[in-house]
């Protein structure tokens, strides 16, 4: 196989591996400081001096990760026994074993962007558990929330055009499914955007309503292979036998508005015969700002139910209910949060592997999932997804994700370099979309 190109990384200044590093995980720390402070009397005091010691206890330790980060200093081995701390340690000793000895140890500005980014998630996680009685705090949650409250609007019209479309979905043609699929899928790419890590944790919601849109973003999807993901499902309803299994799984990415576009899309999956189950991967701890976890996937779930919208509270309880059956079924995995890429998870975690092996589609949403899909590399924009994977098919799969970070790949010849002279950047917006699939046709 040929040697994969170099990985993005902070020491290219100016990029924007380099200004993530710079700029914007400073201030998602600041921001997880400032939510630490603010939330004292309620959280923490509650627990009385135990407690405001854990508060600051937890605020000492981020002021000393964004220092070390700020001041390029060595990257340091995780101290608190979890089940991932010590494949997080082995991955750092890989990491050294990487440099030359002139080169030093691997610090935050030198080191893979890929392996950086994750590696301060991970130990803004440590400071919590560091700290009980406050070890389960998610200091990211009143963000995640406040998207989904904002997004309300969207939240609605989207909601009752799945009502709607359920009402009559039995009566519809082959070619109508196809376009309310494709419909569906769009509105999944483009809440997307509503990540709070590019936004370095500032608010970042779907105020108006995707179904409206849909037409004038179309120009910006550059990789369109929902065709493929039509023809493998609608192959699979078609050849299904009685009682077998036909499992679509999805990898989450966000809370908030785009986690409600990826259940509607579940649903649509499920009622429309494409699917039979839904198999959701979401986060341990908490992860790029919005990241899904446990929590949060419950709770949008409940606040759906509650809704004293009729169209709203009807999703959630129906989404409650295929949970209850088992349709649909929430999983986790530490796989998701190391910062290994996805070639290695036949490796590190073969058992997650092999339970990805049973899908007929796996969806993965959002940038991270693409950038790990990829290795996080300098690839050319034209190098084949397939060949980007470097060895990972577990099963047919798609990555769904609006641009965030600078790898692409898979574009027709001279693309990537008209899009860099027409808005230089192009890769970091969010503002264009991709469905790319990898699998037999
Ligand atoms: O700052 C940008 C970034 O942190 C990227 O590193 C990352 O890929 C993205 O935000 C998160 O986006 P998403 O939620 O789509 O994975
Ligand atoms: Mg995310």
């Amino acid at each position: 196989m040929v040697e994969p190109p170099s990985f993005l990384s902070a020491k290219d200044v100016g990029s924007f591996a380099y200004l993530t590093m710079k700029d914007r995980t400073p201030q998602i720390l600041t921001r997880a400081i400032d939510t630490l402070h603010r939330h004292k009397s309620e959280f923490f005091e509650k627990h009385g001096e135990e407690g405001v010691e854990a508060e600051k206890k937890a605020i000492s330790l981020l002021s000393k990760l964004r220092n070390e980060l700020q001041t390029d200093k060595p990257v340091v081995p995780l101290v608190e026994d979890c089940a991932d701390t010590d494949l997080w340690n082995q991955h750092l000793q890989y990491q050294r074993s990487l440099l030359n000895e002139s080169d030093g140890q691997p610090s935050w500005f030198r080191s893979p962007w890929l392996f950086v980014e994750c590696y301060m998630y991970r130990r803004l996680h440590e400071a919590v558990i560091q700290s009980p009685p406050i070890n389960d705090f998610d200091v990211f949650k009143e963000s995640k929330d406040q998207n989904f409250f904002e997004s309300q609007e969207s939240i609605i019209a989207l909601c009752t055009h799945l009502q709607e479309l359920l009402r009559t979905i039995e009566d519809l043609d082959e070619n109508q499914l196809k376009n309310e699929f494709f419909k569906l899928l769009q509105v999944s790419l483009w809440g997307n955007k509503c990540d709070l890590s590019l936004s370095g944790g500032e608010s970042s919601s779907q105020k108006t309503s995707v179904m409206d849109s849909l037409e004038d973003l179309k120009p910006f999807i550059l990789v369109n292979d929902m065709e493929h993901l039509w023809s493998l499902l609608s192959k699979c309803k078609k050849t299904r036998e009685e009682a077998s299994v036909d499992r679509v799984y999805i990898i989450l990415d966000n809370s908030g508005f785009e986690l409600v576009t990826d259940l509607v899309l579940a649903d649509f999956l499920l009622s429309s015969k494409l699917a039979t189950e839904i198999h959701f991967y979401g986060k341990t701890i908490p992860w790029f700002v919005s990241d899904t976890t446990i929590r949060d996937f419950n709770w949008v779930i409940e606040q759906m139910k509650q809704c004293n919208h009729k169209w709203m509270s009807k999703c959630g309880v129906g989404w409650e209910n295929y949970i209850k059956v088992g349709r649909w079924v929430y999983r986790d995995h530490i796989f998701w949060t190391l910062p290994h890429d996805y070639s290695a998870m036949s490796q590190v975690a073969p058992d997650l592997y092999a339970e990805l092996q049973k899908a007929c589609l796996i969806l993965f949403k959002g940038d991270l999932n693409y950038r790990k899909l990829t290795g996080d590399r300098k690839w050319d924009f034209t190098v084949p997804f397939h060949q980007a994977l470097r060895g990972f098919h577990p099963a047919p799969l798609c990555s769904i994700r609006t641009l965030k970070a600078e790898v692409q790949v898979g574009l027709q010849p001279g693309r990537g370099e008209q899009l860099t002279a027409l808005e230089p950047n192009w890769l970091t917006t969010g503002k264009y979309g991709i469905f790319q699939f990898d699998g037999p046709l």
